[in-house]
């Protein structure tokens, strides 16, 4: 999910939250045809058509659509325990990572409790700490300059108190993984801390969103770190965000913990039956992320040779620094109004002066990049003493 783009759903949650925008919301508001309007804000790469098709072949389903799906999800679970190198018992089955993420926050953020969240990252760790109602601690990140890498010893600091510490790498917005070693080093530090303070150490949330576009994944620190929840999905990588899968993968003491929390059937027998196919599928996944990063690499060369060159990314997503925030907001009208929904950030966010692009098709970066085309010529200087790159 995104949250706050610039065209802002109404109306927003008790806790003044509100979705994005629609489709059908954004065509309304900036008088775009609804089949002109393309989103640059949901990290959703489109896959290529025939992979969706051949998925949608695996047919009936293994089980009539009148009847519930198995609340074990057998096969689903199967697949994934193949595919992450894990043991079924070390896995739970969510509606997208985002109800996996909900999950932990129930089940382990009592109210008031307190969460460790190194921003800028995703604004869901944020949201759910809330809702609980818990305490979310915001520890800045690094400088750009330095990849918005984790303040270790900050995190580490603001940690010692903590009921969880959420985790994302490669991290959203900023598009790049935490340095080599750099979490290893952090849930030692968190043990140890722990064990010198005789309490248990923190849930620590990994969220491994778009690790299949840089192939790793620390899956393997669970067995160090026996608090360790590692989060995936079929959203990104495998472009079947529709289907809304999303797993847990952590030792089995921590799944059952969050286990209760599940709803037994959030997760529909067409998702079930088409993501345990895509998990099956290698070849698929691998031509869609070599697809993606080509793409990505082409929209970064065309985006620098506008003059507004995007920071490294390893994910499908680009983020663009615009110097201030009154030529961000500028790009972001002009591109709403051709109906291209960019991922805008609020005023108090550390990266309101940038806009962040989704990498799509070839047809439709081609659409965004000749909108900014003819948008970043009109824009006013940027404001004197306006840095590039924010800082956090
Ligand atoms: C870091 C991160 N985690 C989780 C999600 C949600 O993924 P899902 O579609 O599986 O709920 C997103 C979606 O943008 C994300 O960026």
């Amino acid at each position: 999910m995104s949250q706050a783009p610039a065209a802002q759903a109404a109306p927003a949650t008790p806790l003044g939250y509100a979705w994005e925008a629609t489709d059908e919301q954004v065509s309304a508001r900036y008088g775009v045809a609804l089949s002109a309007i393309v989103r640059f804000d949901l990290n959703t790469s489109p896959a290529p058509p025939d992979l969706a098709l051949r998925l949608l072949r695996v047919g009936a389903f293994g089980r009539p659509i009148s009847e519930y799906p198995p609340s074990d999800y057998r096969d689903l679970v199967a697949a994934a325990a193949e595919t992450y190198g894990v043991g079924s018992d070390e896995l739970l089955v969510g509606a997208g990572a985002d109800e996996i993420l909900d999950l932990v926050a129930k089940a382990f953020l009592r109210p008031g409790a307190r969460a460790v969240i190194p921003t800028p990252t995703y604004a869901m760790y944020g949201i759910l700490t809330e809702q609980r109602p818990a305490q979310p601690i915001a520890v800045p990140r690094r400088p750009a300059s330095d990849g918005y890498a984790l303040d270790r010893p900050a995190v580490r600091e603001a940690a010692r108190d903590a009921a969880v510490v959420w985790l994302c790498s490669p991290n959203n917005p900023t598009g790049l993984p935490e340095p080599s070693g750099a979490i290893a080093a952090l849930l030692r530090e968190l043990r140890a801390d722990a064990d010198a303070a005789g309490r248990s150490a923190p849930v620590v949330v990994l969220d491994e969103a778009y690790a299949e576009f840089v192939g790793t994944s620390l899956v393997e620190l669970r067995a160090s770190y026996s608090r360790l929840i590692v989060v995936r999905t079929a959203s990104k990588a495998y472009a079947l965000a529709g289907l809304r899968v999303g797993f847990a993968i952590a030792p089995s003491d921590l799944v059952r913990e969050m286990e209760p929390y599940r709803p037994p059937g959030s997760v529909s027998i067409p998702s079930v039956a088409v993501v345990a196919a895509a998990l099956r599928d290698p070849d698929a996944l691998r031509e869609n992320v070599l697809r993606v990063s080509a793409e990505r690499a082409r929209l970064a060369d065309a985006l620098a040779s506008l003059g507004i060159p995007a920071g490294p990314s390893v994910a499908n997503f680009l983020l663009v620094g615009f110097g201030d925030r009154v030529r961000a907001m500028a790009v972001a009208d002009g591109l709403l109004r051709r109906g291209l929904v960019p991922r805008t950030f609020g005023a108090s966010h550390a990266l309101a002066d940038h806009l962040r692009f989704t990498v799509r098709s070839p047809l439709e970066d081609d659409r965004l990049m000749a909108a900014l085309a003819e948008i970043v010529p009109t824009l006013p200087h940027p404001a004197f003493g306006a840095a590039q790159e924010t800082k956090p």
